[in-house]
């Protein structure tokens, strides 16, 4: 039997180039080799977001839209929202049995994004428990592969773990996954050596114009000490150069600037400019499918239908299963 891929981002903003480099590219890859899910996750996204019912309702199209703008194929893969599969609550609420709120609260994904979003002592339940709902996520498509940036590894080890523990008390019922990290270390973002995320105001939308993207490019961080081009400057830490190490696809040339900058001689301005020339060359060809799949929003949710449907019968089947392994099958006795 193939082997099954599941991952999802959660909808409260376009995605960005971090998250091609993160995942997108791997799914991409990987679509027609792999029986592929790729879940629009709303319900978690309302766990941030609760405040905002809307913002993540609108996302769901926006997301779809880069996924099918980068070469998702709905033919290939299945999208899937979410929401539209309760299956994954009902899922969610038999593995809490299995986690301990301390474990929960050692999360160190959880703990920097509460940190980041000022959570602190006002954490609601949902969020705090979110890996454990991304846990159903993965499990009830029997993922055994999911292609996720570094940030999520710590989801993955819970839910190897409420696989164990379920497998272990009910019977080998769930799969186990591995996660499938990018050939790129994690992009930063174009203010420094922080990760580029949504909100941070530092990111490099796949749906960018192509005078935001030269703007972005411009104003990226590089080596503060390089003020001037004759002097040397330093390539380690640089964004500029881990941007064209993950978008030029001309390893060589790159190497050659890399010397060349290091030895000095080589300017911020003209080094940004090579990376406005490749960044637009990998963006050109996604805006341009992404306007094209805008054009046709009925055929697009037609996709999103299609592919929650499909993506519900595994779900359901899973449950089944489940609820069998829990003894919650038969209420007729
Ligand atoms: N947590 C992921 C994010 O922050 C989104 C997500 C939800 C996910 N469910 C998933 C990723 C299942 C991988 C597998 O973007």
């Amino acid at each position: 039997m193939r082997k099954t891929i599941l991952t999802g981002d959660r909808p409260t903003g376009p995605l960005h180039l971090g998250h091609y480099v993160g995942s997108l590219e791997n799914r991409v890859g990987l679509q027609h080799e792999y029986a592929t899910y790729v879940l629009i996750a709303d319900l978690q996204a309302l766990t941030d977001h609760a405040e905002q019912p809307e913002l993540v309702r609108r996302n769901v199209l926006e997301v779809a839209l880069d996924y099918l703008a980068v070469g998702i194929d709905p033919t290939a893969a299945t999208i899937v929202v979410q929401s539209g599969v309760p299956e994954l609550a009902e899922l969610t609420v038999y593995y809490l049995n299995l986690v301990t709120v301390a474990r929960l609260g050692r999360n160190p994904t959880v703990k920097d994004e509460m940190r980041q979003k000022g959570f602190d002592a006002d954490v609601s339940a949902g969020f705090l428990v979110y890996p454990v709902s991304q846990a159903a996520d993965i499990t009830a498509f029997k993922a055994g592969v999911v292609p996720v940036g570094e940030d999520q590894l710590p989801m993955i080890e819970q839910t190897v773990e409420i696989v164990r523990r379920f497998n272990r008390l009910y019977g080998p019922v769930l799969v186990e996954p591995t996660a499938l990290v990018p050939k790129h270390a994690r992009l930063p973002g174009t203010d420094g050596p922080s990760k580029m995320g949504k909100s941070l105001g530092n990111a490099i939308f796949l749906s960018d114009p192509t005078d935001v993207v030269a703007q972005k490019v411009m104003g990226m961080y590089t080596d503060p000490r390089h003020i001037r081009a004759e002097l040397p400057g330093t390539v380690e830490g640089n964004p500029v150069f881990s941007y064209l190490d993950a978008f030029d696809p001309d390893a060589a040339a790159v190497d050659d600037l890399k010397r060349r900058y290091r030895a000095g001689g080589l300017g911020d301005v003209a080094l940004k400019r090579r990376l406005i020339e490749v960044l637009e060359r990998f963006l050109g060809p996604i805006r341009a499918r992404r306007i094209e799949f805008a054009r046709d929003p009925a055929a697009v949710a037609r996709i999103l239908r299609e592919g929650t449907a499909r993506g519900r019968a595994v779900a359901q089947q899973t449950l089944g299963e489940v609820r069998r392994a829990l003894r919650l099958d038969d209420r007729s006795d």
